[in-house]
């Protein structure tokens, strides 16, 4: 591969990650929905320049899917290259320093929505594609790439896709490049992610909202309620109380946890810079490795409900609601968590209020086999461009599709090019750019060594 590649075409490649940063591709609020399909018709675009034979928009119920197909090589293996081109919400917005769609540079760093998560990490892989390709002038080996529009907001069509159409899975190894490093120079192969169980809990207590005043003080409140319900749900000492929940956990083997003893991690450091709180929360006789990636969590992601606008308003709600999530780990499904979280919040409502479920969207927990020579592989091209391989970690997030991306017997190797102080899902979210130029380098002479070494 041509190594200079990256540092020779910075600034090409600077404008066309800025213009791809530009289209606001939020799948989760339906006024973005045209934005998603400018950001997969790039992506589509982009693949055709590339010398892509097969593009396909795949269309459906939600945002379209992005399928690929590079020049056919017989006889060499074929990677199939998974990302995601939607992003998450910008809110709060008046916490971006600059706005989120209009990338910007400052300190070496890339701020923009999506820039690590995950449009920027989709670009690096297809501008190493790129450098592989310009280098043979013709690449390699069979690369098929599969984009989603709705990884962010837990929707279905590349689960129906790969439902009614598995052998799109077919591969000698898929690469989802959506992680980052464990800590800057160390890259990072994750071993598991967490499952998730989505829902919004609503509880009513009364017919219609009332004078505070008149009826305060027999009249039960539905945010007073939902609180008290929340509260009992988690304890403020971490513990969620679910019946069973933590009896199904399995736990890391002894094995697991050793090497994630030997990880450099300096707690107080981690609190300053990353969670930038004044203490850590959850059950303090785990680890924080136990805790962001071997048990469950319970989080209250926003409360609705009663009089939020400019000035007062005195009144009883008459009804709330509240949009939580559960994150699950290996001994953990979705389906079984959600029945289990309906029945919790049956038994603490309150007799007067009726309290109700609704299940959003959920996955199961992935435990990834790492044995698969194609592993190695990676770790090669990681030793060669970084000067060190990935060390083995676990992820405490989810990618909903991992599951089925390995569902035909490939191997699924979860890595990135981020780094744990990206901000994914805040406001300023960014990417180094050193990460950038250096994960071109990475995944180029990855693909590289498994087109040699599978041929
Ligand atoms: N890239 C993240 C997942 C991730 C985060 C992996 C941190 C490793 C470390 C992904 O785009 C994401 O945020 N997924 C959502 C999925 C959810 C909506 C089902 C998540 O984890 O919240
Ligand atoms: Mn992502």
């Amino acid at each position: 591969m041509d190594t200079s590649f990256a540092t020779r075409e910075q600034s090409r490649l600077l404008a066309e990650v800025t213009d791809f940063l530009a289209i606001p591709s939020i799948s989760a609020l339906p006024d973005h929905a045209a934005d998603c399909r400018r950001a997969a018709e790039w992506l589509i675009n982009d693949l055709r320049r590339l010398g892509c034979p097969v593009t396909q928009l795949i269309e459906g119920q939600g945002h379209p899917i992005v399928w690929a197909e590079g020049p056919p090589v017989p006889g060499a293996p074929t990677l199939l290259i998974y990302g995601h081109y939607d992003v998450q919400p910008v809110d709060p917005i008046e916490e971006w320093l600059t706005p989120p769609f209009q990338a910007t540079i400052r300190d070496g760093k890339l701020f923009a929505r999506g820039a690590a998560d995950d449009k920027g990490q989709v670009f690096c892989l297809l501008r190493a594609y790129e450098a592989i390709r310009n280098a043979a002038g013709t690449p390699p080996l069979n690369v098929h790439f599969i984009f989603e529009g709705e990884e962010e907001c837990g929707g279905h069509m590349i689960d129906e896709l790969l439902e009614r159409e598995p052998e799109r899975t077919r591969a000698d190894a898929v690469l989802v490049c959506d992680m980052s490093y464990y800590a800057p120079g160390i890259p990072g192969v994750y071993t598991a992610l967490r499952g998730m169980c989505y829902a919004e809990i609503a509880v009513r207590t009364l017919q219609r909202d009332l004078h505070s005043g008149t009826y305060g003080g027999v009249a039960p409140n539905a945010i007073e309620t939902l609180v008290h319900l929340l509260a009992e749900l988690k304890s403020p000492d971490g513990k969620i109380n679910i019946p069973k929940l933590y009896k199904s956990v399995i736990p890391p083997s002894k094995a697991e946890q050793r090497e994630w003893g030997r990880l450099p991690f300096k707690k107080k450091e981690y609190l300053k810079e990353e969670v930038t709180g004044r203490a850590l929360t959850g059950l303090k006789k785990y680890s924080v490795f136990d805790r962001t990636w071997a048990l469950p969590t319970f989080e209250i992601h926003g409360i609705k409900g009663g009089f939020v606008g400019e000035g007062a308003k005195t009144v009883i709600p008459a009804a709330a609601t509240a949009k939580v999530s559960l994150r699950l780990v290996p001994g953990l499904t979705f389906a079984q968590v959600a029945k289990w979280l309906d029945r919790a919040v049956k038994a603490a409502a309150p007799k007067y209020a009726e309290a109700e479920v609704r299940i959003v969207h959920g996955g199961d927990p992935v435990v990834v086999d790492v044995t698969d020579p194609a592993f190695a592989v990676l770790d090669d091209a990681f030793r060669e461009v970084v000067g060190r391989p990935p060390v083995r970690v676990r992820a405490g997030g989810s990618i909903p599709v991992v599951p089925r991306l390995g569902s035909t017997g490939a191997p699924v190797l979860l890595t990135g090019i981020g780094l744990p102080d990206d901000g994914l899902h805040s406001p300023n979210e960014k990417l180094d750019l050193n990460q950038l130029w250096e994960g071109i380098q990475v995944f180029g002479r990855f693909m590289e060594r498994f087109a040699e070494g599978r041929k």
